[in-house]
C-alpha cells in the first residue's frame, strides 16, 4: 500500500451525491485498493450537520484505506493539498429562476472554489465538476484557478450520459453493457447533447449500426429509432429520472463520477469514453470551452486526451454544433458577468 494518502475533496459533502460518493471512495472503488485516501468534505453552514453525520458513519465503517475525514465550510481548508477535487455542491434551479440567474448564482460558488484550488491545491490536482450546469461551472472554476493550475486539469461529468447511452443500447440489442464499446457523447451535459453510436461496436465484431439494422429490419428503421427514441431518451434522461424518482439522479451520478476519476487516474479500461474537457480547438469547438468529446487516458498522470479524427456525418455535425452553440451562449453569459 502507498504510504502517503491522496487528498480527495468533495464539495456538497452533506448532499445526496456526496453521500453516495464518499463510502465507495473510502472503500477503494475510485483510486484502487492500494491508495489510502484522506477525505475532505466542503459544505455551506446549512449543510454542515449532514456532512458531519456522514463523517461519523465513515468512521463507523473503519475502512482500511481511509486515513481521516475533515468537514469544513472553508474552501481554503477543504482544498489544501487536494489531488482529486470533486465539485458537486451547486445552486439548484428554483421556480422563477432564469438560466442567466442560475449561471450567476453558480459563478458565485465555482469562482471562489476555483480560486481556492489555484491557491492551495497540490501540484498534481485534477478537478471534476458534477454540479450543474457542469460544463460552464468547470469553465468558471478553471478560469478562476488560473494561472496557478493549468486549465486542462479541469473537466466536467458526461460519463453519466455515456453510461446511459450504453444502457439503452444494451436493452435494445439484448447484449451486456460490457459488450458495447466506443459510444461518444458530444457537447453539453444538457438536453442538447449528441449521443453518437456511429463509431460504436459490439464484442462480437459487429458495428452497433449493423446490429440495430439487423434487429429493427433495416438501416432506415435503425436511423429512425436513433432519432426518435434513443437520442431524446438519453439526452432527457436526467429529466425522466427527476419525474419518476421525484429528485435528480444520485447513485448513477456518483457511480459515473467515480468511473470518470478512476479512468482519468488509472487509465481507460476498454477503448474510449466520454468526458467534458477543455477544448484546444478540437473538432472545431472554440478553444477554452468545456465540451464533451471522445477521450482516452493512459493512466500516466497526463489525464484525458481527446481522440482525434472521428468522422461525423452532416446530421451528427449539426446536432453537435447546436450543443456547442449552447455552450458558447453559456460562456458569453458568464463573460458578461465578468467571471471568465
Ligand atoms: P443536493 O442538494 O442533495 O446536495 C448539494 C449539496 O451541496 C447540499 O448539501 C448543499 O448544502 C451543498 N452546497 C451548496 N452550495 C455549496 C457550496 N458553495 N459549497 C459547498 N457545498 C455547497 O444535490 P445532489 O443531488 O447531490 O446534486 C448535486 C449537483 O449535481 C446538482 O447541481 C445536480 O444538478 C448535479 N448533477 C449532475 C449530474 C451530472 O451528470 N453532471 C448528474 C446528477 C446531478
Ligand atoms: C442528470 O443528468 O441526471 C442531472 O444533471 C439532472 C439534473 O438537472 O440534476
Amino acid at each position: 500500500m502507498a504510504s502517503e494518502p491522496t487528498t480527495v475533496t468533495i464539495t456538497g459533502g452533506g448532499g445526496q451525491i456526496g453521500y453516495a460518493l464518499m463510502f465507495r471512495i473510502a472503500a477503494g472503488d475510485m483510486l484502487g485498493p492500494d491508495r489510502p485516501v484522506r477525505l475532505r468534505l466542503l459544505e455551506i453552514p446549512q449543510g454542515m450537520r449532514a456532512a458531519e453525520g456522514a463523517a461519523l458513519e465513515l468512521q463507523d465503517c473503519a475502512f482500511p484505506l481511509l486515513t481521516d475525514v475533515e468537514v469544513t465550510d472553508d474552501p481554503l481548508t477543504a482544498f489544501n493539498g487536494v489531488s482529486v477535487a470533486m465539485l458537486v455542491g451547486a445552486r439548484p434551479r428554483t421556480a422563477g429562476m432564469e438560466r442567466g440567474d442560475l449561471l450567476a448564482a453558480n459563478a458565485g460558488i465555482f469562482g471562489p472554489q476555483g480560486a481556492a484550488i489555484g491557491a492551495v491545491a497540490a501540484d498534481d490536482v485534477r478537478v471534476v465538476v458534477v454540479g450543474n450546469p457542469a460544463n460552464t461551472n468547470a469553465l468558471i472554476a478553471a478560469a478562476s484557478a488560473a494561472p496557478h493550475v493549468p486549465a486542462d486539469r479541469f473537466s466536467a461529468l458526461t460519463r453519466l450520459d455515456h453510461n446511459r447511452a450504453v444502457g439503452q443500447l444494451a436493452e435494445a440489442l439484448e447484449v451486456a453493457p460490457g459488450d458495447i464499446a466506443d459510444v461518444v457523447i458530444w457537447g453539453n451535459h444538457s438536453a442538447t447533447q449528441f449521443p453518437d453510436v456511429s463509431h460504436a461496436g459490439l464484442a462480437d465484431g459487429r458495428s452497433v449500426l449493423d446490429a440495430l439494422a439487423e434487429r429493427l429490419g433495416g438501416r432506415d428503421q435503425a436511423t429512425a429509432w436513433l432519432d426518435d427514441v434513443f437520442i431524446p431518451r438519453v439526452a432527457k434522461r436526467g429529466a425522466e429520472i427527476i419525474e419518476v424518482r421525484g429528485s435528480s439522479s444520485v447513485a448513477s451520478a456518483a457511480n459515473a463520477a467515480i468511473e470518470h476519476v478512476r479512468d482519468e487516474q488509472l487509465g481507460t479500461r476498454r477503448g474510449r469514453t466520454s468526458a467534458a474537457v477543455v477544448s484546444r480547438g478540437d473538432y472545431g469547438v472554440p478553444e477554452g470551452l468545456v465540451c464533451s468529446l471522445p477521450v482516452v487516458s493512459r493512466g500516466d498522470g497526463e489525464g484525458y486526451r481527446v481522440i482525434e479524427g472521428l468522422d461525423l456525418d452532416a446530421r451528427g455535425r449539426q446536432r453537435f454544433e447546436a450543443s456547442v452553440a449552447e455552450l458558447v451562449a453559456e460562456r458569453d453569459a458568464v463573460r458578461a458577468l465578468g467571471v471568465v
